[in-house]
């Protein structure tokens, strides 16, 4: 179908020229004399004011101006209120008609009803918006490690291992749930791959794979948690980006976080004002201002031993007590970053017991070179290390949790023939976005949130 998008007609108004234009209705006033409608194809946030002189000799259904049809509109660009673009319609043709019982009828609904259609809440603003600062971010996260030298990789979403081995993969059979074996082993031997599989929680075993070949790598993909927390930041599958650095440590894998974090921000803010002004507007006040500060200081540091003290001297009654040893949950994580700096923040050197196999062991034996990047709002958005380099160190912590080596031995390998310093860390795509447009909920920043108990 030939047409103008929408947003190219607010871009460069050829105002007295004829266009196409095709799109749902999103809001509609009629009079005696003149009909309006409110059109939007989804290119932009803003709609395109379509203007029909009823006193002309259009005709048109009168049908083309409820809520959710979608037309092909062609007419006169003509300079509205404030030198805004609109339509002077010549012909409406309804493309699709919608009948009354079309569920988006009121200006503003809320979040928990748009959640029981996803299929039909992408037409509100809030998921416009949502829907295109997820896309100029994903492109800005791709921009930045292309002009890095980092090689995009695509790891395996089908695995025999589990990365982080917090037995929260999700399995993959072919083997029906009434199949009767003598025991477990039997059951994979039957199984399409031979063995256990599941889905992957991280591709960054792989990407460390890649990285001892290409140097600086990444991931964008997503991942799969079987977890059972039903919360504002949790997913079952969510989008994953995973960069893996060869010959570096902890603090160059944290300047990278900071600096790729810094980077897709300012884009967002650049590339996509409409939307964010939207977001600052409806929900959260002050967010340009806040992203701001944000890019333009340096992000805080603070090692874990010294957050645990910082939140027992507190005197703040936490649901989960403090100790050292203990993971740190959502509440302190806000405490450290909104109360105690204001800002981003990187905690650092995790006890060895609450973090995963692969990170560096330090010195002082009982903590590991693991990083998380905390935000006001949010909490955890990032999770990295400096992944554990030496063949016999890594051994002995695998060993220490019981793991089967044999699972691993691509894995071990990458410490026998020419090991490096390396590390890496993961973003949560969406809880990024949360962090960016102030949306509260990571189920509204997805286009089909799987959750536990909820899939369609
Ligand atoms: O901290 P995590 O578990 O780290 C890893 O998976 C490492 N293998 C990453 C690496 O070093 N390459 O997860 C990384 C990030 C978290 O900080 C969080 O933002 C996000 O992934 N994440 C989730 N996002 C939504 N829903 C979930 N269930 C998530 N679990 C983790």
């Amino acid at each position: 179908m030939k047409h103008t998008d929408i947003k190219e007609i607010f871009a460069a108004p050829a105002f007295g020229s004829d266009v196409t234009v095709c799109g749902w209705v999103r809001t509609s006033r009629d009079s005696k004399n003149v009909a309006f409608i409110e059109l939007n194809d989804g290119t932009s946030l803003k709609h395109l004011q379509i203007v029909i002189d009823k006193s002309g000799e259009l005709s048109y259904d009168a049908e083309a101006l409820r809520l959710g049809t979608s037309l092909k509109v062609s007419g006169t660009v003509v300079e509205g209120r404030e030198g805004v673009p609109e339509i002077n319609a010549k012909e409406i043709g309804i493309i699709g008609s919608c009948p009354l019982e079309y569920p988006l009828q009121k200006k503003r609904h809320t979040l928990e009803f748009l959640r029981t259609m996803p299929h039909l809440r992408g037409r509100t603003n809030t998921f416009n918006a949502v829907l295109r600062v997820r896309s100029v971010l994903a492109e800005a996260i791709h921009q930045y490690f292309q002009d890095h030298n980092y090689v995009y990789v695509n790891t395996p979403l089908i695995t025999g291992s589990d990365c982080e081995g917090a037995g929260e993969m999700f399995q993959v059979t072919t083997i029906g749930y009434n199949t009767e074996y003598k025991n477990e082993d039997e059951y994979y031997a039957n199984d399409f791959f031979g063995k256990k599989a599941g889905l992957s929680v991280s591709g960054q075993l792989e990407g460390e794979m890649a990285a001892m070949a290409m140097g600086k790598i990444y991931t964008f993909g997503p991942s799969f948690r079987a977890e059972n927390s039903n919360t504002p930041k949790h997913l079952a599958e969510f989008w994953h980006v995973e960069p893996e650095i060869a010959f570096a440590e902890l603090p160059d894998v944290i300047e990278v976080a900071e600096d790729m974090v810094k980077t897709v921000i300012r884009t967002v803010l650049d590339k996509c004002p409409n939307e964010m002004q939207f977001f600052d507007a409806h929900f959260e006040k002050g967010l340009i201002a806040r992203l701001e500060e944000l890019i333009s200081h340096d992000f805080g540091t603070v090692t874990y031993t010294e957050a645990i003290k910082l939140l027992k001297e507190s005197g703040e009654e936490f649901v989960y007590p403090v100790e050292w040893g203990c993971d740190l949950q959502t509440e302190h994580e806000r405490y450290i970053s909104e109360k105690v700096f204001g800002k981003a923040v990187f905690v650092t050197d995790y006890p060895k017991e609450i973090k995963s196999f692969y990170m560096k062991q330090n010195p002082d034996g009982k903590t590991v070179a693991a990083v998380d990047l905390l935000v006001p709002g949010v909490g955890e958005i990032i999770g990295g290390s400096e992944r554990e380099a030496d063949y016999d160190k890594l051994i002995t912590a695998m060993k220490e949790r019981n793991m089967n080596l044999d699972l691993y031995s691509d894995y071990l390998d990458l410490r026998r023939f020419g090991s490096v310093p390396h590390g890496g860390f993961g973003l949560g795509f969406e809880r990024l976005i949360m962090y960016v447009t102030g949306v509260s909920n990571i189920r509204d920043v997805i286009l089909f949130p799987r959750t536990v108990g909820n899939i369609r």
